[in-house]
């Protein structure tokens, strides 16, 4: 596959969407075709989806919510993300397998390789060129959600201990695959952390 597939990781109003966007912009500006996504939701069925695992009133069982993100990123995969990779462009993404492993593994007590195994046969086992994960506290995590919105979804409203698990989770993870994840701190400026990213992906361009 000739095109690159980045993805963005952190826990919720770590500053995700932000980077997402000033990267899309230079990668845009520099000539490059992007196709951009998230999980969950990047697809017609992934946003009826995204609708019942976010917002449901009422139960879903752990292993259901995993199964739903898992069929989410399926259908994610194969009818938009592979196909864009195929043609040579770069898909630029909000969340990916690392959030099922982080959320459902380390937050739900899932287990993190069984989430991921789900989430490769889900995929046919694709990883990310790059992953960049914004490292951010669990409770200044909650602080910047709250000034921004007054309605939190399913996962944001789990307490604090729930999203420290997930932050150890996704630091391990990154520990693992140190040459996959760009690790950095969410609570430098939107600027510095930016600059930290193109730095990475033009090196990875000029491979
Ligand atoms: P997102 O839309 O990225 O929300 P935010 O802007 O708050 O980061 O993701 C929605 C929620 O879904 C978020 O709380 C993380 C959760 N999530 C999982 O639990 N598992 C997954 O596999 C994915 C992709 C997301």
């Amino acid at each position: 596959m000739a095109g690159l597939f980045i993805t963005l990781e952190g826990g919720d109003g770590s500053g995700k969407s932000t980077q997402s966007r000033i990267l899309v912009e230079w990668l845009e500006q520099s000539g490059r075709t992007v196709v951009v996504s998230r999980e969950p939701g990047g697809t017609d069925l992934g946003l009826e989806l995204r609708e019942i695992v976010l917002h449901r009133r009422g139960e879903i069982a752990p292993r259901a919510e995993a199964l739903i993100y898992a069929a989410d990123r399926a259908h994610n995969i194969a009818t938009k993300v592979r196909p864009a990779l195929e043609r040579g462009d770069i898909v630029v993404q909000d969340r990916y397998l690392d959030s099922s492993v982080a959320y459902q593994g380390a937050g739900r007590v899932l287990g993190g390789d069984e989430v991921r195994e789900v989430s490769l046969w889900a995929t046919e086992g694709l990883l990310p060129d790059l992953t960049v994960l914004l490292d951010l506290h669990e409770d200044a995590g909650k602080g910047r959600l709250a000034d921004s919105r007054t309605r939190y979804d399913r996962l944001e409203a789990e307490a604090t201990e729930f999203h420290g698990r997930v932050r150890a989770g996704y630091l391990e993870l990154a520990a693992v695959e140190p040459e996959r994840f760009l690790v950095l701190d969410a609570r430098d400026t939107v600027e510095a952390i930016s600059d930290a990213i193109r730095a990475r992906v033009e090196a990875l361009l000029s491979n």
